[in-house]
């Protein structure tokens, strides 16, 4: 693949990117595998809005990361796979073995009766088979719906409903650090509530004994020892489905988005090479999980697409110790690293002193994702990690995005400590004003918007188009809306600086507030609360719950710790709040609409200016709110 190595030759590909965007990703498209031509690039508007991509072109995602390697690099690793134990043995599976796992795999997906199109959950650990049950469902056609294991019960029956899957994939349980998650057991429960599900595969991970449910479930090995390792992957139309993931917005349930086969293949592979300069034999360590979208297009797919060997860890930053980044590193000679800005500030708490026992000199390129990175983490980032010679990618992108927009190119752009500086080829950000006018120039800020359609963006809400229009394309007619606040530097250097809509973004985790609101509310005693944001040392933002209840019994210490596991239960441990205020109401207008910007200063300790607070149907309750902040 084409790679840009000078940023003027930059400069030259971001130029022709815009002034004649089919003939760009036409010429990128061309270095994969396609079993039929397309006919036209790209066919779009952003009033429906509707985006195609490669129409009349079929392809295969899985065969264009497995096959397509197999006669140059069949026996090189494609990942690594790094244990919770740190004194257990790490497994590796070469491009061969990974392609005949998921040959297998698909042959028993296609065995209990999984078709092209249907849709197949998998709730797995940080292990392997994810991967090889991901690349399955790509191979047959069927979309994969990966949900974080860190998710509870409720979580997984919302999301498996929603999409109505057939199947569900997990395993018996997994241990992250010294914590066990049983994640059979909270499938089991979940099972209950998901009529649609048929059949449920699961990995013996760990002998832990489970319920075994004999007309439903079946062993991974079991099934996979019956099958044959050939299978000749299902041409996929470059616009069908390949795989929905939930994320949390400013209102209502978590959406689905929807990405598609051929745009998604063509951007994560691209965005993979260039934004990361990725050298042939390289070794690609990525930390997020396999159900967030980082783990989707840079732990599986971009890394595959282009041949790579790509790690994947199983357990924490601190288990057994906070070195494990670095020790993994070291042992599995690790030349790109990639992981979020509250990964780093954590580590940071601990001090230096643990890198006098580390190398770190595979090292080369460093990244960021997730949040914005402030200067101080940019700076140890740098100092520490890589030693001062390994250039930081600040990575800009959504769940919605699919794949990287906003990011130096490693060994390319100038870097500026935390700003993730220039939009990559073929992307069109603009800022817009309230009036949603474009702001040009330099040395403006705005909110943040796209003005073309790219080939990974998120094609729809996964059956509900309506939401996916109003959510993204009806704030700014004509232009996609991130949800996101940008500034642009006096030399046009952008710096995102974070959600403007009520997602909250905690250690890299995007949260609704309405969600948590809703699972609050459902506690006994709660009469109404309300979330927000407040800037937190190592998580970025950390979650201000506000909380009016009926006369209780319970202590208001108690009372909070319910509330925290109830939101655990429901959503995932993630999710709950770090302070819980127990209030005598809710600073709302006279149309009811609670006042978000006043507890947002409230939860910031910010409560000297509060600006006008006379539309308020009753004003006095912030001064009561203000006297028993935490
Ligand atoms: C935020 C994660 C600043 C942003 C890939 C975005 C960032 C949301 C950065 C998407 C960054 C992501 N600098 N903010 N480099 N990267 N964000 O869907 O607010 O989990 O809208 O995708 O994370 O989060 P999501």
């Amino acid at each position: 693949m084409k790679q840009i190595v000078s940023f003027d030759q930059y400069r030259r590909e971001y130029e022709r990117s815009i002034q004649d965007p089919e003939d760009f990703w036409a010429e990128v498209a061309a270095d994969y595998q396609w079993s039929r031509k397309w006919d036209t690039v790209l066919d779009w508007n952003f009033t429906e809005p509707s985006i195609k991509w490669f129409e009349g072109g079929y392809c295969n995602l899985a065969e264009n990361c497995l096959d397509r390697h197999l006669d140059k690099r069949g026996e090189q690793v494609a990942i690594i796979w790094e244990p919770n134990e740190s004194s257990e043995a790490y497994r590796t599976l070469t491009y061969r073995e990974l392609h005949e796992q998921t040959c297998r795999f698909a042959n028993v997906l296609k065995k209990l009766g999984v078709k092209k199109g249907d849709r197949v959950c998998i709730y797995l650990p940080m292990i392997p088979e994810a991967a090889v049950a991901m690349l399955a469902c790509a191979r047959i056609g069927a979309i994969h719906s990966v949900v974080f294991a860190g998710f509870s019960a409720t979580s997984l029956v919302n999301r498996m409903n929603d999409s109505e899957c057939s199947l569900l994939i997990t395993a018996d349980a997994v241990f992250r650090g010294k914590k066990k998650i049983e994640l059979k057991k909270i499938a089991d429960e979940a099972l209950e509530q998901t009529p649609s599900i048929k059949h449920c595969i699961v990995y013996n991970h760990r002998n832990t004994e489970i319920n075994f449910d004999e007309g439903r479930d079946h062993w991974w090995y079991d099934l996979m020892r019956e099958e044959s390792s050939e299978h000749a992957a299902e041409p996929m139309e470059a616009e069908a489905p390949l795989f929905i993931l939930y994320t949390s917005g400013s209102t209502g349930k978590p959406k689905g988005l929807l990405h598609t086969t051929g745009g998604y293949m063509v951007f994560a592979g691209y965005t993979f090479s260039n934004v990361f300069n990725y050298r042939e034999e390289e070794v690609f360590f990525c930390t997020a999980d396999v159900g967030w979208v980082t783990g989707h297009t840079y732990l599986v797919y971009g890394p595959l697409l282009n041949g790579a060997t790509t790690v994947m860890f199983e357990g924490i930053p601190t288990y057994p110790d906070h070195g494990r980044f670095w020790e993994v590193v070291d042992k599995h000679q690790v030349n790109i690293f990639y992981t979020a800005p509250t990964a780093i500030r954590s580590l940071e708490t601990y001090g230096t002193e643990i890198f006098q026992t580390k190398k770190l000199d595979s090292l080369r390129i460093l990244g960021t994702v997730g949040e914005p990175i402030n200067e101080e983490a940019w700076q140890w980032y740098h100092e520490y990690v890589g030693k001062k010679k390994c250039p930081i990618v600040d990575t800009w992108w959504q769940t919605e995005t699919g794949g990287i927009l906003i990011s130096p190119i490693a060994t390319v752009t100038p870097l500026k400590p935390s700003f993730a500086t220039f939009p990559l080829p073929g992307i069109q950000p603009v800022l817009l004003d309230g009036s949603g006018k474009e702001i040009e120039g330099n040395g403006v800020s705005g909110y943040l918007c796209l003005r073309f359609p790219w080939p990974g963006m998120a094609r729809t809400i996964y059956s509900d188009h309506t939401h996916f229009r109003q959510t993204y394309f009806s704030a700014y007619k004509g232009y996609y809306f991130t949800g996101d606040g940008c500034k642009k530097d006096e030399e046009g250097y952008y710096r995102i600086t974070g959600r403007i809509d009520d997602v909250i973004n905690v250690s890299g985790h995007r949260i609704g507030t309405g969600e948590i609101e809703d699972v609050i509310d459902e506690h006994q005693v709660v009469v109404e609360s309300a979330v927000v944001g407040y800037p937190h040392d190592i998580k970025g933002q950390g979650l201000y719950a506000f909380v009016i209840c009926n006369e209780t019994a319970l202590t208001d210490d108690k009372l909070r710790l319910e509330i925290q596991s109830l939101v655990a239960e429901k959503i995932g441990a993630f999710a709950r709040p770090d302070k819980i205020q127990i209030v005598p109401g809710l600073p709302k207008t006279r149309s009811g609409k609670i006042m978000r910007r006043i507890l947002r200063k409230i939860a910031e300790g910010d409560t000297s200016n509060l600006g006008d607070t006379s539309t308020l149907l009753d004003p006095a309750i912030v001064d009561r709110i203000k006297e028993s902040a935490l």
